[in-house]
């Protein structure tokens, strides 16, 4: 397994949309393994195959305390939407960063996993908001596009900053 690089906000390079995985074979599970790795690392509950510029619909999330229950995500799609909560989010593409977002309270999710097999999911709670969170990096967005014009440039300036102080 490896650790793959994590691009940071504000690259243009997350503004990507991924296309769907046509077959779940032995290059995809290597991706999904490295992708796991990569995410425990870090550490995070959750990376898009978005934030390792890789242009495919793959997530992988952890949000166990014990971090060990990796959910794995191919070509997810919400199939239900119910209610909406506020919640604090952080992002592995935008490090030190931590904001509200509206989201859907409770969402229904169809995807496949690392066998390839399909699956369907009810999620709430912090499962919810991080599956959101990730599917939103596969369509080119980053959580702090919800933040006001103020807040985002505020924050590429942090960011920006960051890179120069290396
Ligand atoms: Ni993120």
């Amino acid at each position: 397994m490896a650790i793959l690089n994590i691009l940071n906000y504000p690259d243009p390079r997350l503004y990507t949309v991924a296309k769907p995985v046509k077959e779940v074979n032995k290059a995809i599970q290597r991706l999904v393994d490295d992708m796991a790795e990569t995410m425990y690392q870090a550490p995070g509950i959750g990376l898009a195959a978005t934030q390792v510029d890789v242009h495919l619909q793959i997530i992988v999330i952890d949000v166990s305390e014990d971090k060990n229950r990796l959910q794995v995500f191919i070509n997810p799609t919400v199939k239900a939407s119910i209610g909406s909560r506020e919640f604090e989010e952080g992002c592995l593409s935008v490090p030190g960063i931590y904001e509200q977002v509206t989201r859907a309270e409770k969402i229904i999710v169809e995807a496949l996993d690392r066998d390839g097999n399909v699956f369907v999911i009810e999620a709430e709670g912090i499962l919810s908001v991080c599956i959101q969170h990730e599917i939103d990096h596969l369509l080119g967005k980053v959580f702090v596009q919800y933040l006001s014009p103020l807040k985002q440039s505020r924050i590429k300036n942090k960011m920006q900053k960051r890179v120069r102080g290396r």
